[in-house]
């Protein structure tokens, strides 16, 4: 038997690489490149197009459903912060589990869906909490940025997207959640609205023209930085650049320099 199964939801090894997640919102935010890849090897060609100052990436349900815990490897050594974004949505307990089992691999963020509600949200921080100084930060996803107001009219949800956002916000942090995943659109209302403590971290980062894909709800790395975001996820327009070295080194400077001015 395995020993996670052994001893349950505890920590069963020590986190001997672990990372705090070194940020909130008076640093500079950092870069967080998405790895959405399909394999082991495409990891590894994307690796390669990186310039060596990118420290954080993040790896979603793509590449971790396709190769699992053994995808983090090649980014355990070189030893970079790791977003595991498998956006968790269950019954508390199976939540709990979860990010139980997903801490064991050395992540520094894993996400949930504020939608799962207060006990489960309370479920993921307790969770998070057993693995002590040491443990991942855990983020709440909000409205995902692909979503507009007509898709929550769709499912039923009649405030507007500000408030539900807001209210989701709220709530996640609330229960214990370190931080939420948010579309840049809202950065500025919910660093107002919750203080500077809790992480923001925002997909949905596109330059003006640029394509922007299912994004819906985007904004400039410049605007989402000036709002007071703590970490910008980018995938496609670094990835699918021509050269992503240097769409990647451009994305940098432009964080850098908003952050000066804001
Ligand atoms: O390619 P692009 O820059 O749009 O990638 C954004 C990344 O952020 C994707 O990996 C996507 O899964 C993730 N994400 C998002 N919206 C959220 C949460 C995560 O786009 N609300």
């Amino acid at each position: 038997m395995p020993p996670s199964e052994k001893q349950g939801l505890e920590p069963t090894f020590p986190l001997w690489h672990a990372k705090k997640v070194m940020t909130n919102s008076t640093t500079a935010p950092q870069l967080i490149v998405a790895l959405d890849v399909p394999s082991k090897i495409a990891l590894s060609e994307a690796l390669k197009s990186l310039p060596p100052n990118i420290h954080w990436v993040k790896v979603g349900l793509e590449l971790f459903c396709a190769e699992g815990p053994k995808a983090l490897k090649p980014l355990h050594e070189r030893n970079m912060s790791i977003f595991l974004d498998l956006k968790l949505h269950d019954i508390p307990r199976t939540v709990e589990r979860g990010v139980a089992a997903a801490a064991q691999h050395n992540v520094q963020l894993i996400t949930i869906h504020a939608t799962g509600g207060r006990a489960m949200i309370e479920a993921a921080a307790a969770a998070a909490r057993k693995f002590g100084h040491q443990r991942p930060n855990i983020l709440a996803v909000t409205a995902l940025t692909s979503l507009q107001q007509s898709d929550l009219t769709d499912i039923g949800v009649a405030r507007a997207m500000k408030e539900h956002v807001r209210a989701l916000a709220k709530l996640a942090v609330d229960a214990g959640a370190d931080g939420l995943v948010c579309s840049p659109h809202e950065v500025a209302m919910l660093r107002e609205e919750l203080g500077p403590a809790p992480l923001l971290v925002t997909p949905g980062i596109r330059a003006a023209g640029e394509e922007k894909g299912d994004q819906k709800r985007t904004l400039s790395a410049e605007e989402a930085v000036r709002a007071g975001a703590t970490h910008l996820v980018v995938g496609r327009p670094i990835l699918e650049a021509k050269d992503p070295a240097q769409a990647a080194t451009r994305l940098l400077l432009e964080i850098q320099n908003a952050t000066k001015h804001r």
